[in-house]
């Protein structure tokens, strides 16, 4: 699949020649939206983002849920704040549950229903997306791909609408970028076969179809955060079983933990909602792309030898044998073999990037755009603390 010639993948990304900014726009200058649609609100970045439009707006946020009904719909969204420590009883009525699926043209709503829509709403954050490490690309095209088409349509129908794009710098993550050249904010994503996993190549195809709306006339921009991680104060996550915290939890279990130079530079969600929404408020930001990555990394060897000092039993290991002592604890019938299994298949994903070393990396439009705001990304060495006691305290990882 990954092996097609580039003009397969480019072609994907292609807009129609109907997709044209020459509509009216939905706001004025310096208007403040009173209707903003989201996308992924029942996800973990679209609830902290929901609860920023809230917090900070007075508009109503239409939120494009998966239900039956709109009761459910609504339910699921309080429900995802709610886990979330985000819920105020007055954003109940500022919610407008939107039923519908981005794997859907239209997303599943009627002529008129997406008509309305289009009408209506003034802005649009695009969270949603279906984020996993195990299906190929065919099975993500039609949410992933599709559906910011969609979106894109949604933007450009009636009448224009800026749209928040959250895409991924795991795009950049193949041999098109060698780790000699920085990674600008405006460095293209190009396609290389070294491309891994099906999950990277839909955000790869969404993130050129923005670039192309961009380049279009479109008020688009793109974030592309690295790995989004737990809460900067409560380590609260989406799921205790990301990559992140299961490969941890693997590394105790096992004693063991692979010796990697390799930098990780996780960003915690309060980061990256508040970021994401401080730049969306600049007019400046249209048009660009934001690099959200942790500027205070940290390489797994350290990482590891500071949960050591934690009183956990580790001994640094090369990375085959790292592996081998997985596969033996799993022959071994170890009492956690199933939680084993899932560390074995999400540390040798495709779509995983552990061991990857990264080119360098440059920020420069989020630091001129957060600048004379209070928003910055704590260090990977500050947060281990936090995250392992949020580990610890649900039992996640046992303490030492
Ligand atoms: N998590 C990371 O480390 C990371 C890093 C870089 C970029 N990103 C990007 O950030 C965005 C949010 O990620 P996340 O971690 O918040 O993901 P998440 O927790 O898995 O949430 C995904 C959201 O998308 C919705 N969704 C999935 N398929 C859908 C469909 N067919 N129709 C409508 N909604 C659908 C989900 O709805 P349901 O609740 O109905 O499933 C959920 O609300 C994604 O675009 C992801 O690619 C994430």
């Amino acid at each position: 699949m990954t092996t097609e010639p580039l003009h397969h993948w480019e072609a994907k990304a292609l807009l129609d020649g109907s997709i044209r900014p020459d509509v009216p726009p939905a706001l004025a200058p310096s208007q403040l939206p009173d209707a903003i649609f989201l996308t992924g609100a029942t996800g973990f970045l679209g609830a902290y983002l929901l609860e920023e439009l809230l917090r900070n707006t007075t508009a109503t946020v239409y939120c494009l849920v998966r239900a039956d009904d709109e009761e459910s719909g609504h339910a699921r969204l309080r429900q995802r704040l709610n886990d979330f420590n985000l819920w105020h009883p007055s954003y109940g009525e500022r919610i407008a549950p939107v039923l519908g699926d981005l794997a859907e043209p239209s997303f599943g709503l009627s002529t008129e229903e997406f008509e309305r829509l289009a009408g209506l709403v003034q802005v649009i954050y695009h969270s949603g997306g279906w984020v996993t490490f195990i299906h190929p690309y065919e099975k993500l095209e039609a949410t992933n791909v599709e559906g910011t088409r969609e979106i894109i349509r949604l933007a450009t129908h009636t009448r224009l609408k800026p749209i928040h794009y959250i895409s991924s710098l795991a795009i950049y993550l193949s041999e098109a970028h060698p780790i000699t050249k920085t990674l600008y904010e405006s460095t293209r994503p190009e396609y290389h076969e070294t491309l891994k996993g099906g999950y990277k190549l839909s955000k790869w195809v969404a993130d050129r179809m923005m670039i192309h709306a961009q380049e279009r006339g479109l008020p688009v921009a793109i974030y592309r955060p690295s790995r989004i991680a737990g809460h900067s104060q409560s380590g609260l996550t989406g799921d205790l079983k990301d990559p992140l915290n299961v490969f941890i939890k693997g590394c105790i279990l096992i004693g063991m933990y692979p010796d990697s130079e390799v930098a990780i530079e996780p960003v915690p969600i309060d980061f990256v909602s508040r970021a994401v929404f401080h730049l969306a408020q600049q007019p400046a930001s249209s048009g660009k792309a934001f690099n959200l990555y942790n500027p205070a990394p940290l390489a797994w060897k350290s990482l590891f030898e500071t949960v050591r000092q934690m009183g956990y039993a580790l001994e640094p290991v090369s990375k085959e044998e790292w592996f081998s002592a997985v596969n033996r604890a799993m022959l071994n019938k170890h009492p956690q073999r199933e939680f084993l299994t899932l560390v074995r298949m999400l540390v040798s994903s495709p779509n995983n990037n552990f061991f990857y070393t990264r080119p360098p990396l440059d920020a420069t439009h989020v630091m001129d755009g957060l600048r004379h705001s209070d928003i910055t990304c704590p260090s990977v060495a500050s947060l281990l603390p936090v995250y392992m006691a949020h580990y610890q305290s649900n039992g996640f990882i046992e303490r030492p």
